[in-house]
């Protein structure tokens, strides 16, 4: 199989027939790790994109990347006036994650929730028509009931899962007729993108069982986790952004599948399965882990009826083992998104509210048309 997404995902062209009109996309946080997806399948599908990215990660990537254009911003200095003359804005910038979140709440509640949410009110006063937020199903966190779905209260237990709920509600208010607002609540991500993030479990176990023979678990691997492949996740967005608005204006949905849902230890099992010789790792009396959550996603199908997850874990899987070998992976420095941001505090190079001190090196690419952004299509499969 080749994960072209032109062939691959048709997203847009999927939900109307004929296509449509080709949209000038915003896309936040395009240099992280779902964004070489999300521009690549949005470019695919005949869009335009551009990226807005502060740079944290501008450097860590595993391969060039086409061009696109770059605007050079923290998503709490934007103005109204970066954001006129866009059809959409597909909204990626965060500080992702759960260990993430730790390094400064009241920093993940600034960006993820607050400039977010601010974000949305630019966008709709720039008369921006649509705006889809990049959610997650980490708001589920440590939930009562045995499966969760987008009726369930939320229940995060993370600073990071608390962020993203107070975003999903703060822009949710903001939806008009004019203005359709959307929060895909993805499930963690997983799989080859040439911005690959290695403190993602499957991507954790797979990169380590690569490249040191082992996987190793943090915890008893009894938690449930909720999956889906980046190019599925970039397909979700390809496919809201042409939706109907009465159909997704103001709503929340889940975006995955039932039968990805895995517990950690059936997920360390398959990465062992792919890798000859892999083994499986524990350590003695490992803790359970709270975040455990069994997700059902019948409302994304609802909503975007051509929408379902074409990369199981199965899949997913050998393709990154055989991108790591194409790509001729050896290390996992800089893949780590908070032992990453930990270097630049380290070495000065940002402040501790993660803005850059001084003007960052160009890396092969500055504001302006960068070849730091993401490609059309992972080249392998
Ligand atoms: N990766 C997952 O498993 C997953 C799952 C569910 C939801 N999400 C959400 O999807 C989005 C993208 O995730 P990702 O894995 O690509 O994240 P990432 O950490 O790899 O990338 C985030 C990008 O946002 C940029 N950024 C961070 N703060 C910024 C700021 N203040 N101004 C401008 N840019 C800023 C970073 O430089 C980075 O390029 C996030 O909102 C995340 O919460 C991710």
């Amino acid at each position: 199989m080749t994960l072209h997404p032109s062939d691959a995902f048709p997203a847009a062209a999927s939900n109307r027939q004929p296509p449509p009109p080709a949209m000038r996309v915003l896309v936040t946080g395009h240099l992280g790790y779902l964004g070489p997806a999300v521009v690549g399948t949005l470019t695919a599908a005949g869009h335009q994109a551009t990226g807005l990215d502060s740079g944290l990660f501008a450097s860590c990537s595993l391969e060039p990347e086409p061009a696109i254009g770059w605007i050079r911003k923290d998503i709490r200095d934007v103005t109204v006036e970066d954001l006129r003359g866009y059809d959409a804005v597909i909204h990626l910038a965060a500080l992702s994650n759960d260990p993430l979140g730790f390094l400064n709440p009241d920093l993940t509640h600034a960006v993820n929730a607050a400039a977010t949410v601010r974000l949305g009110r630019l966008a709709r006063d720039a008369g921006v028509p649509r705006f889809l937020n990049s959610s997650s199903c980490s708001a589920y966190g440590a939930p009562d009931e045995p499966w969760v779905d987008e009726s369930s209260s939320p229940a995060p237990v993370t600073p990071y899962g608390v962020s993203k709920v107070a975003a999903e509600g703060g822009l949710s208010a903001l939806a008009t007729d004019t203005f359709c607002v959307a929060s895909l609540r993805n499930a963690t991500a997983f799989g080859y993108t040439s911005r690959l993030r290695t403190d993602l479990v499957v991507n954790d176990f797979v990169s380590s069982a690569y490249l040191t023979g082992v996987i190793k678990l943090n915890s008893d691997g009894s938690a449930w986790r909720p999956l889906a492949h980046a190019y599925d996740i970039a397909n979700a967005f390809a496919l809201a952004l042409v939706a109907p608005s009465e159909a997704i204006n103001g709503t929340i949905f889940n975006v995955g599948a039932e039968q990805q849902n895995y517990r950690v230890r059936e997920i360390a099992e398959a990465v062992a399965r792919a890798v000859p010789g892999a083994t499986v790792s524990m350590p003695d009396r490992a803790p359970a882990d709270r975040r455990s959550y069994r997700v059902r996603f019948g409302r994304v199908h609802a909503l975007l009826p051509a929408f379902h997850c074409r990369l199981p874990l199965d899949e997913g899987i050998r393709d990154l083992l055989g991108n790591l070998q194409r790509v001729g992976f050896s290390s996992t420095a800089g893949l780590s998104r908070i032992e990453h941001l930990q270097g630049l505090l380290r070495d000065g190079q940002v402040d501790d509210t993660l803005r850059f001190v001084a003007p960052p090196a160009r890396a092969s690419g500055a504001e302006g048309k960068t070849s730091m952004a993401p490609q059309a299509m992972p080249p392998r499969r």
